[in-house]
């Protein structure tokens, strides 16, 4: 899909990777419309600056059924032409010690506001004959490590959803494309090492948002349906996919309880 004049929704956009491809795709010309918690004027002077068509801000918390409600409402005839669901919150550390209300509060952001978001989106889309929907998955989604079971969790869910629509809306006009994230170098990212690091070796690898920013504007305008590590984490994303044993055994050495 071209991205400019294109009309954007990104949640999580104030910063890392969501404010990464809200920029890129400003440089691009597009109508970005921010779905933020807090407003933020320098924000929307950056991505003005950046080159974008318009920006608007959309005060909005996921952590509620009530809150993706309002934000559904608010996007009602706005004719969004993309659709990043990109929030998300991260969980981690032995299963036994990770705090319900945390693990609660990370599905309602991972999946329950991402389902619930696609599908008060979708119908205008498809009237439309016109759109996209991306959901932010991980290579936790189908690299199942231990001290990330409720996160890894969430983002296999993400895949299967996406999976599942992308099948669905074959023809309509509307597609999907689905982000098996590598390590990004974002506040998430740095949370990792003192969430797992007790229990299991971290990997270190990353790249900028910026950079995976770019790759994600491509992998849009490639109407790719799924955008997935190479090198060393694309090697191991294969050995989880095709030889889930011998995956897991690897990691079952880098693993102390
Ligand atoms: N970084 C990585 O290595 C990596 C790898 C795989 C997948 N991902 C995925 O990439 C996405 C973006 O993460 P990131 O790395 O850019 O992390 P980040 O810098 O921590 O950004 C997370 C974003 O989610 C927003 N968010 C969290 N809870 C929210 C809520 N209740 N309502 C609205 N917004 C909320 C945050 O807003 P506030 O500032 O208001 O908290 C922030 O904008 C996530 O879905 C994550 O799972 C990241």
């Amino acid at each position: 899909m071209e991205t400019k004049n294109a009309k954007v929704l990104i949640t999580g956009a104030n910063r890392g990777i969501g404010k990464a491809v809200a920029k890129r795709l400003a440089e691009d010309q597009a109508h970005l419309y921010l779905a933020i918690r807090k407003n933020d004027p320098q924000l929307v002077e950056e991505m003005k600056k950046a080159g974008a068509a318009s920006v608007q801000i959309i005060e909005s918390d996921l952590s509620s059924r009530a809150g993706v409600e309002k934000l559904i409402q608010q996007t009602q005839g706005l004719n969004i032409d993309i659709l990043f669901n990109n929030a998300g919150l991260l969980t981690g550390g032995l299963f036994e010690e990770q705090p319900i209300d945390d693990i609660l509060s990370m599905l309602q952001v991972n999946v329950d506001a991402l389902i619930h978001l696609t599908h008060g989106l979708l119908p205008g889309m498809l009237s439309r004959k016109r759109g996209k929907i991306i959901n932010h998955s991980s290579v936790s989604g189908i690299m199942h490590l231990p001290c990330a079971s409720t996160y890894a969790a969430s983002k296999a869910a993400v895949l299967a959803f996406s999976n599942c629509l992308k099948q669905e809306l074959k023809d309509s006009g509307v597609s999907t494309l689905v982000l098996i994230t590598p390590g990004v170098k974002t506040r998430m990212f740095d949370q990792i090492e003192p969430l797992y690091g007790k229990n299991i070796e971290v990997p270190k690898d990353t790249i900028t948002p910026e950079r995976y920013a770019e790759m994600i504007r491509e992998a849009i305008v490639e109407d790719l349906t799924e955008l997935s590590p190479s090198g060393t984490t694309g090697f191991a994303l294969g050995m989880a996919r095709h030889v889930p044993r011998l995956f897991d055994f690897a990691v079952s050495l880098k693993f102390k309880r």
